[in-house]
């Protein structure tokens, strides 16, 4: 058993687990990096990472089209619900089970205002277990932090790290993140979206892979991969 991830560009990705479709950050309209719309998809379930309007994106409106729930931090859930998801409010450092596996909130070292300006709370990151206990670490938007050696004891197959700068980890504290966390795989995410946060992802491949043992996939948007 496995999984597969997709990229769709900047934060946004998708899980398939088991049968279970699920989309963390789900930014689409006004992502340059995809050609997918959000009338596309069907999730099961939504995960947001925090209240920024790159992450948050068109959660809205996949949720009152489709089924999919909301798995986020009691604030951000807390407004998803007000405009008509049916949510799963958890916190930082909670874990709650679901059909396609555990997700544990995470700290992560960022703001997390709502696109309308609501508080939304600490913005976090997930540590998904699968069914058949592969971990998978979404850091959400961040900066290196020292708790990421914890992360670092539990494992991790996957992890998905900022590389953008600016905004979040760059280039040489995400080589930190990746010594720290110790996965056997990792994903760069948040850059060449704008060039504000352009980046060469395959020169810090290159430097990743001599420094550490971690395999670098470096992902086209809209191209999935199956861990
Ligand atoms: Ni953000
Ligand atoms: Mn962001």
């Amino acid at each position: 058993m496995s999984y597969q991830i997709t990229y769709y560009g900047h934060g946004t990705f998708g899980l398939k687990i088991n049968e279970y479709q699920i989309l963390i950050d789900p930014f689409f309209s006004e992502n340059p990096s995809t050609q997918i719309k959000p009338g596309d998809l069907n999730p099961d379930f939504i995960l947001i990472t925090h209240g920024h309007g790159d992450h948050v994106g068109d959660a809205v409106e996949i949720v009152n089209r489709t089924a999919a729930k909301v798995i986020a931090n009691a604030e951000i859930a807390k407004w998803m619900g007000d405009k008509g998801a049916e949510v799963f409010p958890q916190h930082i450092g909670g874990g709650h089970d679901y059909p396609f596996g555990y997700v544990k909130l995470t700290q992560a070292v960022h703001g997390s205002a709502l696109p309308d300006g609501s508080y939304g709370g600490m913005p976090a990151g997930f540590l998904i277990t699968t069914l058949d206990k592969k971990k998978i670490y979404f850091a959400g938007d961040t900066g290196l932090f020292a708790g990421m050696s914890l992360i670092g004891e539990e494992d991790v197959h996957l992890a998905v790290l900022p590389i953008g700068d600016n905004y979040t980890m760059g280039p040489d504290d995400a080589l930190r993140a990746v010594k720290m966390i110790q996965p056997q795989h990792v994903i760069p995410a948040h850059y060449n979206t704008w060039p504000l946060i352009a980046q060469d992802p395959e020169a810090w491949k290159e430097r990743v892979e001599k420094e550490t043992d971690t395999a670098v996939h470096v992902m086209q948007a809209d191209t999935s991969l199956d861990l």
